[in-house]
């Protein structure tokens, strides 16, 4: 059984549809990474998950529960849900410890102290307990907030860009915790998310969202490998997205004319085609394009290439001597083709 299905789920803001009949399955334990652009509905669809927004059409369970209907209405905190937001929400003038009783104590629960100082260890909080919020980083008080969700045990976890207002180092660092409390308490969780490393890195699943739509749900190699059109190609990957015709079985783009690979399956007419940026060589047999501009990445280099108003991307080793304004062949050792 799903531990969170959605079906057929509709939801428009004034004639704005924002979610357009989307229907997913979460599984029970997985982790499933939302991820999308901004604006393409994620919150909103998390947001019904829990409760504090309606769908116009479609039907909500929770573990097999009915939730929403459109008719039958589960209240959000009857749903067993622990909810963690991307602005850590944590009361000012509550401890630590505190914070984390406060779920407890609403549901009148036995053993509160027990049960806080087990979820502060979860999060590594314990030494913390009785500190303020002005007292704590961004990472302890977004640990504050997970111990706070967690501690009454919710089946689901809906995580809402938890990571996002913290920096590089300490962004990493609680992905890491996440990824060690679901292996711990097995929560299942819903993670959205923009930032496509973070979804790759911690989801059982990734959907990717646009316009309100799921493009694609797969593990993220899948995602990633084998992108199910040109937008999850472009936003998961970071791949080059290019418009243009197949003539004579080569690809005709900005006037400049590419070989494809060997084996490519190749549909005459208009077509999306998708390179990797290190499937872009650079020094081959390909037309020559002028250089933009070149990005020292540390493990790669990122030369940037002119193909009309369109600019491909090449990342690998860098090349001795090649400079911006300057032209090198360039040509592509892999494509993914779709028509248009
Ligand atoms: N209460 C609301 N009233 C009107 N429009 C809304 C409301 N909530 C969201 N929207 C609009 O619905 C669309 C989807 O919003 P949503 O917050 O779900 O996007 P998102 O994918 O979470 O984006 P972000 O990554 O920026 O958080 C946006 O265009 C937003 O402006
Ligand atoms: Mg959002």
């Amino acid at each position: 059984m799903a531990a969170v299905e959605l079906h057929e789920i509709e939801k428009s803001f004034g004639s704005t549809a924002v979610v357009k009949r989307l229907s997913l399955e979460v599984k029970e334990h997985e982790l499933l990474a939302l991820l999308g652009p901004s604006g393409c509905g994620k919150t909103t669809t998390l947001r019904m998950i829990a409760g504090l927004e309606r769908p116009d059409r479609g039907v909500i369970r929770l573990a097999g529960r009915l939730v929403d209907d459109g008719k039958e209405f589960v209240q959000p905190e009857q749903r067993g849900l622990g909810m963690v937001f991307q602005s850590y929400a944590v009361w000012p003038h509550k401890s630590v410890f505190e914070n984390v009783a406060y779920p407890l104590q609403l549901r009148r629960e036995q053993n509160v102290e027990a049960k806080v100082m087990e979820a502060l260890g979860w999060v590594r909080l314990s030494a913390l307990a009785q500190r303020r919020p002005h007292e704590l980083s961004g990472g302890q008080l977004q640990r504050v907030a997970l111990a706070r969700a967690l501690v009454g045990r919710p089946k689901v976890l809906l995580l809402d860009e938890p990571l996002s207002n913290l920096d590089v180092a300490l962004r990493e660092e609680l992905r890491g915790e996440i990824a060690s409390l679901r292996a711990t308490l097995g929560t299942t969780m819903v993670l959205v998310t923009h930032d496509q490393g973070e979804a790759l890195a911690l989801a059982d699943r990734v959907a990717v969202m646009n316009k309100g739509v799921i493009e694609q749900l797969a593990e993220p190699d899948v995602v990633y490998r084998e992108p199910g059109t040109p937008f999850v190609a472009g936003f998961v990957g970071g791949a080059n997205v290019l418009e243009g015709v197949v003539q004579d079985g080569r690809f005709i783009v900005e006037g400049q004319s590419f070989e494809l690979p060997p084996r490519t399956a190749v549909t005459p007419g208009p077509v999306t085609v998708v390179v990797r940026t290190e499937d872009v060589a650079v020094g081959g047999t390909g037309p020559a394009l002028t250089l933009q501009a070149k990005l020292f990445l540390g493990s790669t280099t990122e030369y940037r290439f002119a193909l009309g108003q369109q600019v491909l991307r090449s990342t690998g080793p860098a090349i001795d001597g090649l400079k911006p304004a300057q032209a090198a062949a360039v040509s592509f050792r892999a494509v993914r083709l779709f028509a248009r």
